[in-house]
């Protein structure tokens, strides 16, 4: 018999690759979208699909409950649904904590608790490193942005609660392809402009999705349960060190423009209000510019480590692998 898994946030960069995972690891996989959700890496046809609309509890209950007429129990779920950019802020709360929250009291409701529920969180739960000192699972969580507030309410919902089986993935800054966030820097050094903002050296940590489709995978098939787990490619790196890697791929000149942080806040403003006139999250908002501005986004793994972690991807091999996926889409120029 095949064990039952299901991720939400499906249609997502993320999502996409736990389901292709999911059906390599032969799960019978249930990609958790919404109506209107892009399928467009959804087409293998192994694939069921799940529409939740966690803002109804009368439809999430037919829903599961149809779900659990045909194919029983979820042994697994994978919660990858949430907002990482936002016109307004209240709805990261919105989406990150008060839909898990109602997710996890619909699954209780519906007699479906899972074996693990897995709770893709982020490293902005935590906020930066103290000092030059690495990010650890045991630090006080003190979130910058109210991304990071939405998901540490999300963690203390699941924590509150531990009779839930539940494991708290908090990745740092996940790149690889289908990726749009990491996709306007390539763009910009395309274009011959590589932009800091402010002069001072950042350390920051990456990971390659496929690196962390397998990390959660490892620690979801573990015995590792209620507990937070951080993960990153395990290297250390700046903020000159992406740009240099993408040059040196693309071959291409840059010239590079140290903008000065009230300039960049400028920036973010005016792309927030292009944003909500186009109805559209920007990229750079004056919150995301919180996280653009810490110095310290090292973070120590010893959790994932110990239960077997190994990635495939450092950072110069992982963004070779990415530049050449997008190269193949016509994503950049050959
Ligand atoms: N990318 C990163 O660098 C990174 C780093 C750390 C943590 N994370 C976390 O990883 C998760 C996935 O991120 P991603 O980069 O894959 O983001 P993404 O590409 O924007 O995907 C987000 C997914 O969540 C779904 N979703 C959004 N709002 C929803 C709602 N109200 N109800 C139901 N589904 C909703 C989206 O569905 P639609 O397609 O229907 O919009 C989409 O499938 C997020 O929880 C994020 O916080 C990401």
């Amino acid at each position: 018999m095949k064990k039952n898994i299901l991720v939400t946030g499906a249609s997502g960069f993320i999502g996409s690759f736990l389901v292709e995972e999911a059906i390599k690891r032969n799960y019978q996989t249930f990609a958790g979208i919404r109506t209107a959700s892009n399928k467009k890496y959804l087409s293998d046809p192994r694939i069921h699909f799940l529409e939740l609309n966690f803002n109804n509890n009368i439809l999430l209950d037919i829903a599961l409950n149809n779900f659990a007429n045909q194919y029983g129990r979820f042994d697994f779920i994978i919660h990858t649904a949430g907002l990482t950019k936002a016109i307004n802020k209240a709805d990261f709360s919105l989406v990150n904590f008060e839909n898990t929250k109602k997710f996890v009291h619909a699954l209780k409701r519906n007699s479906l608790v899972p074996d693990k529920f897995v709770y893709i969180s982020s490293l902005a739960s935590f906020g930066p490193g103290i000092n030059t000192n690495p990010i650890t699972s045991c630090q006080i969580q003190q979130p910058l942005t109210e991304y990071g507030k939405s998901k540490l309410k999300a963690e203390q919902f699941l924590y509150a609660n531990p009779d839930f089986p539940f494991l708290i993935i908090n990745p740092t800054a996940v790149y690889g392809p289908r990726d749009k966030d990491f996709f306007f820097l390539l763009k910009s050094i395309e274009k011959h402009i590589e932009v800091y903002i402010g002069s001072t050296e950042q350390l920051l940590s990456f990971v390659h999705v496929q690196d962390l489709v397998e990390a959660i995978f490892l620690s979801m098939e573990s015995s590792a349960i209620n507990q937070n787990l951080l993960v990153s490619d395990l290297k250390l790196y700046t903020s000159k060190t992406f740009n240099h890697i993408v040059k040196k791929n693309l071959n291409k000149k840059t010239i590079s423009f140290i903008v000065p942080a009230f300039l960049a806040g400028f920036f973010a403003l005016f792309s927030e209000i292009s944003g909500s006139i186009r109805g559209k999250a920007p990229v750079l908002s004056r919150e995301r510019l919180k996280e653009f501005k810490a110095m310290n986004w090292s973070v120590d793994c010893a959790e994932i480590i110990k239960l077997g972690f190994v990635p495939q991807f450092n950072l110069e091999e992982g963004l070779k692998h990415t530049i050449r996926w997008y190269k193949e889409h016509g994503w950049i120029k050959g």
